[in-house]
């Protein structure tokens, strides 16, 4: 009987898919970048199929080398692929069995493009993860480095985005520090999900013949195989992990822009970035704005709604493969390429900024940022804590009506409020001394700041993957 289809599936239908459909149903367009993940993944298939004696030598050798000028093929662009054969996977095969004929008919043999994309998926992720993760400790070195050359600088700490106490700069740039650090820990959670190959589950069921998965895991450098076939074809966690990951790198970012944003204001101006990472405006000749920093704060929209399109697509899904599933691609593929972005241009523009020291001095003087060190210092003395705050809040309230700041009280006004002051709390008053007397592991000292940056630059050192 004539074939009425052209399609590697064809055999049982009688029409041809209409354009539409095939249209509709394509994911060519996107998926064409697992590539080279699907391809090494036939090469060790073959192999697998020539030990299970479904291939002899003849063949495996034909494929391979088939396989691979393909490759170079579509490195080179000479190929050209066709929304005909749908994804990926089929436009190879199809290029294959072309190129080949018979024995690229065997390829197939167990395989299901429901472990295949899997497979090809996960292999694919690894090598973004670790690309990711190199980004992220690029970052982190600019993070080391400002921390580093700006470790005299006094900003306030903000609670409320109300000054609250003065803190080192380098304090809260390497906070970022500590946050990517733990990106990166996610990041390896996510690895570890994709490095459990699927292949050999079939379309759902297993394969009836014996298919070495573990030789198949070695060769393609899995260190776990799959252990239920209709878990491993259905199963996208790996996916939405990824994508969960990317969410709180971009939320880490945006937070980090923001500030970046709002120190750069008139009214802040801690921070100037450099003319290479800002605009201006068509209309207004005086503006420079950080139109990057927003982009990356901005960018949490669409990672956040990617990792939501994937939940969403997969929930209630029943088992096992279900063509939704074609539609994790686009958002994976459009985080993953994001966030690579985001880590790249953001590291190129806090590593040009110029903080501005004299401008986060003032600032730190001003809005009464050491009266939680008088209360200590009143506790010190033996006065309750609840009383010592009640007693610092008149003098602020005094400070406040008569345009002082707490800074700069001598010690006869202070006495005016308790006899429990003496000399020595000019000590303790000044930003420089509120700074240096947080000496906990995690403070703000500076000796605590240093030691921080210590620690993270050896970790770094030490952290190769
Ligand atoms: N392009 C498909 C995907 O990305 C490949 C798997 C298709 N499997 C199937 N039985 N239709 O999910």
């Amino acid at each position: 009987m004539k074939k009425n289809s052209n399609k590697a599936w064809g055999g049982r239908f009688r029409m041809p898919l209409s354009k539409n459909a095939e249209k509709f149903t394509a994911s060519i367009d996107f998926d064409k970048r697992l590539y080279k993940a699907d391809i090494l993944q036939s090469i060790a298939y073959a192999k697998a199929l020539k030990k299970a004696k479904v291939l002899n030598e003849k063949e495996l050798k034909k494929i391979t080398n088939g396989l691979e000028g393909i490759m170079r093929g579509i490195e080179s662009g000479r190929i050209k692929y066709s929304i005909e054969f749908e994804d990926i996977h089929m436009n190879i095969e199809k290029l294959l069995i072309d190129q080949i004929g018979d024995a690229g008919k065997k390829l197939h043999t167990g395989r299901s493009r429901n472990d295949q994309v899997s497979t090809d998926l996960r292999m694919y992720l690894k090598g973004e993860i670790t690309e990711v993760i190199a980004l992220i400790k690029r970052l982190q070195q600019v993070v080391l480095e400002l921390a580093e050359e700006n470790i005299s600088i006094m900003i306030p700490g903000y609670t409320h985005l109300q000054r609250a106490q003065p803190v080192l700069l380098s304090h809260q740039l390497m906070a970022y520090y500590e946050m990517l650090e733990r990106d990166k820990a996610r990041l390896r959670q996510a690895y570890e999900r994709c490095d459990v190959m699927p292949l050999g589950s079939g379309a759902l069921a297993g394969v009836n013949f014996n298919l070495d998965r573990i030789f198949l895991a070695k060769e393609l450098g899995f260190s776990q195989i799959t252990q239920n076939s209709m878990d491993a074809v259905s199963d996208r966690d790996f996916v939405i992990d990824c994508l969960s990951a990317s969410a709180q790198i971009i939320m880490h970012l945006s937070r980090f822009s923001e500030e970046i944003i709002l120190w750069s204001t008139f009214e802040f101006d801690y921070i100037e970035l450099s003319d290479a990472y800002t605009t201006g405006s068509s209309l207004m000749p005086q503006k420079k704005n950080p139109d990057i920093a927003e982009l990356v704060r901005g960018k949490s929209g669409r990672i956040y709604g990617n990792l939501f399109s994937v939940l969403t697509m997969m929930k209630a899904l029943p088992l096992a493969y279900n063509r939704d599933m074609q539609e994790d691609k686009e958002p994976l593929f459009d985080s993953i390429d994001t966030i690579k972005e985001v880590l790249q241009i953001f590291a190129e523009m806090i590593k040009s900024a110029k903080f501005n020291k004299e401008i986060a001095d003032k600032a730190v003087r001003k809005g009464h940022l050491t009266a939680t060190d008088i209360v200590y210092y009143l506790v010190r003395q033996g006065v309750p804590f609840r009383d010592a705050h009640e007693n610092v809040g008149k003098i602020v309230a005094h400070c406040v009506e008569s345009n002082m700041e707490l800074e700069y009280l001598s010690l006869k006004q202070l006495k005016e409020f308790s006899d429990k002051f003496s000399y020595d709390v000019q000590r303790i008053i000044s930003a420089e001394a509120s700074i240096a007397s947080k000496e906990t592991v995690g403070g703000t000292s500076s000796k605590k700041v240093r030691e921080a940056i210590k620690s993270a630059r050896t970790n770094l050192l030490r952290d190769k993957a």
